[in-house]
């Protein structure tokens, strides 16, 4: 019977069994679940002869990017090459507003970013990922036919480029089953239970063009929100919850001055697996705060409304 302490090492036992003794392995780590245990996973296998790589390309939420450094290099002292590739994906992104062409530019950038540092690795001969059981059976593929890459640690076509044999340790489970092979690895919580953030990012909850300025505004709104969704205790019990920053300009007052600055939507979704979503009821005073804290502490914002779209008709992300 299936138990997660059994599959895992059993797993583990699978990889090191694959892998030869001269041989090395490297991971795309996005801080997300699947690539986050997969990763853990072929460490034990492993140990020094995996290299995981961490692409900061700019449009990570407030303190994600140093958070994942510290819990993967800190507590499970793994090789972990941090590429900071902020510039070369805001150069690309550049006076871009289309939905398809930003996922299409960060895609691409990023497995540029990848190649190339995974070609800096010695003796590499196999690429990890985290790919699970319904990415098998159906490729998922988003807002549209071009919309291929599905996430930025998804490396379409860089296994046959690098001439990589490819290890998919999770390609049997559910995310539950995941989840628990993550716990019997002694995975926190915090990374076992995070919701889902789309590979491209912020770009996507960016509408119109992506600025270096325009991302900072939302981040810091994102991060309010964040912190009150967690603070009345409903991360856990929301698919997701996040932030929106719309090319929507209106006038308000600030004191004696006349502002006019764009407009935030605040999004929060029940869901079960994505592919539908029922808008949540977040209580009104937590709303409250949230707007409160946004339009005080983030210049360039002066209003917020609330998204109570289901999916469908609507989608999760607005782009
Ligand atoms: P939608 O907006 O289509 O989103 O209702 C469904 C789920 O997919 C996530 N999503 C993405 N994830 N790359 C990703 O890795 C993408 O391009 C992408 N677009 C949407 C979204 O956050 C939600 O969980």
């Amino acid at each position: 019977s299936w138990t997660p302490g059994s599959f895992t090492d059993e797993a583990i036992q699978a990889v090191k069994d694959r892998v030869g003794p001269n041989e090395h392995a490297i991971c795309g780590l996005s801080g997300g679940v699947d690539s986050s245990v997969a990763a853990i996973l072929c460490h034990k296998a492993l140990g020094d002869r995996l290299t995981c790589i961490f692409v900061d390309n700019g449009l990570l939420r407030q303190g994600e990017f140093e958070q994942v450094v510290n819990t993967f290099r800190e507590t499970f002292s793994l090789n972990l090459v941090a590429v900071d590739a902020k510039q070369r994906f805001l150069s690309a992104l550049a006076g871009v507003s289309d939905p398809e062409q930003k996922r299409k530019i960060i895609g691409k950038v990023f497995i540029d970013v990848f190649d190339e540092e995974a070609h800096k690795v010695q003796g590499a001969a196999y690429l990890i990922q985290g790919t699970l059981y319904p990415d098998v059976i159906e490729s998922v593929s988003f807002k549209g036919p071009s919309a291929v890459i599905k996430s930025h640690h998804n490396v379409g076509g860089l296994p046959e480029r690098m001439k990589l044999k490819l290890i998919e340790p999770l390609r049997e489970l559910f995310k539950d089953e995941v989840r628990a092979c993550g716990e019997s690895l002694g995975m926190p919580r915090d990374i076992l239970y995070r919701q889902p953030f789309p590979g491209p990012g912020l770009a996507i909850r960016c509408l119109g063009e992506v600025t270096e300025e325009r991302l900072a505004v939302l981040r810091a709104a994102d991060h309010i929100v964040s912190e009150e969704i967690r603070g009345a205790g409903l991360y856990d019990k929301i698919w997701q919850s996040f932030c929106v920053l719309l090319p929507v300009r209106s006038v308000g007052v600030m004191g004696d001055y006349r502002t006019y600055e764009e407009t935030c939507a605040i999004r929060a979704v029940h869901s079960l697996d994505g592919m539908t979503a029922d808008w949540a009821p977040i209580p009104y005073e937590v709303l409250g705060r949230m707007s409160n804290r946004i339009i005080n502490e983030v210049r360039g914002i002066n209003r917020v409304v609330y998204d109570i779209s289901s999916k469908p008709p609507a989608t999760i992300e607005w782009e």
